[in-house]
């Protein structure tokens, strides 16, 4: 029976096929997907271990050059107010957040280009020489020639989601941007020397299993560094208006599969989950194969503006309260938490 051999070679940690993964992707059974995940949450353990990295995210601004269809900050979106944080209130914020404890800060914004090389390069060197922490960038697509000038002044990591590997989707999805652009950035990012991270958005509008499957097999190929799987959450003011959301099921199968087909990478479990099951979705993530939470430190004030999806968590709550909650959440499943820098598990360094 096909499945049955299907399990079989995940146990032996054997390669699994597109066709495989899509028979997988298909399943609903709650008891196989339960076996799923337990099989997920065994090669977790072995390859990653028990302790969940912790990462202050710092959405520094709103402002944003791109109309992605799905994206709630996307330019044309005139409802929302925009903000920014300038150099020393993020600076102070990466501040925060070390004492607190993380030792690795997510600078992440629309596509901003208020915020030049120089700035950015400047924000870069103050963090690193204020805080004892790794420095995450996501801010989108730049020059060759700044992104190796942020890598030089300090940058260590570097978050792009592909979004999808159908390049036919991409193309509907996003007018401002290609998605061999975007292939060949993440091939800069590497060849720079970053930590890579990419990811995907779950239930796209005419996304399909067979694109999912594909999606986990173009992780691989990338041997990325990170992953970040979340559900799509359709925002009533952007372009795709009116389409379903990605399923919670859907993202922990992709989860799931991801750790089982790349093994030793960094993978979250996201805030969209989590906006979607409030209850418990970090904590299943956590269990199917996520190692990493994003805990939000940015000032309560922008929080609300920073929406890329209705209904996001956490827009009350301030980075104090963020850090408990995470904290119970992931001893409440009998995980610890790191106290190193959580650096990529591909390359030799001092984590
Ligand atoms: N501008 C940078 C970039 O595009 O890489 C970083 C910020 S961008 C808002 C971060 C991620 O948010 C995107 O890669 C996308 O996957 C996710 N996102 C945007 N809109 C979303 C939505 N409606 N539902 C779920 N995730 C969304
Ligand atoms: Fe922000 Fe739980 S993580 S309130």
């Amino acid at each position: 029976y096909l499945l049955n051999n299907i399990w079989e070679k995940i146990d032996s940690e054997e390669d699994l096929t597109k066709e495989e993964l899509c028979c997988l992707l298909s399943l609903e059974d709650p008891e196989q997907l339960e076996l799923l995940y337990q099989k997920a949450d065994k090669i977790r353990k072995k390859y990653v271990g028990d302790e969940v990295h912790l990462r202050g995210l710092i959405e520094f601004s709103n402002y944003c050059r791109n109309n992605c269809h799905y994206c709630g900050i996307r330019r044309d979106n005139k409802k929302i107010k925009r903000y920014r944080m300038e150099i020393d209130e993020i600076l102070n914020t990466a501040i925060l957040a070390s004492h607190m404890g993380y030792k690795t800060v997510v600078l992440q914004s629309g596509e901003d280009m208020y915020y030049t090389t120089d700035k950015l390069v400047e924000l870069i060197k103050l963090i690193k020489s204020n805080a004892d922490v790794a420095i995450t960038l996501s801010i989108g697509e730049r020059s060759y020639d700044d992104y190796v000038r942020f890598f030089e002044a300090g940058a260590d990591r570097y978050l792009m989601r592909f979004e999808t590997s159908n390049p036919e989707l991409y193309a509907k999805l996003h007018p401002d941007s290609s998605f061999e652009n975007r292939m060949n950035i993440l091939k800069w990012l590497k060849q720079i020397g970053y930590q890579t991270g990419s990811g995907i958005m779950i239930g796209l509008p005419g996304q399909s299993i067979e694109d999912l499957a594909q999606d986990i097999l173009k992780f691989k190929e990338l041997d990325l560094d990170m992953i970040g799987v979340g559900p799509y959450i359709c925002h009533q003011d952007t372009p795709l208006a009116g389409n379903p959301n990605g399923t919670v099921e859907m993202t922990l199968k992709v989860i799931a599969l991801t750790r089982i087909v790349t093994k030793n990478t960094h993978i979250p479990a996201t805030t969209a989950l989590a906006t979607l099951r409030p209850a418990d979705g970090r904590e299943k993530a956590l269990q199917a194969g996520a190692n990493v939470i994003m805990p939000n430190v940015s000032p309560v004030k922008y929080r609300e503006f920073y929406e890329l999806y209705p209904n996001k968590i956490c827009i009350r709550e301030n980075a104090k309260q963020c850090n408990s909650c995470i904290k119970r959440r992931i001893f409440s499943i009998g995980r610890t938490i790191s106290k190193g820098y959580g650096h990529s598990l591909k390359k030799k360094m001092d984590n």
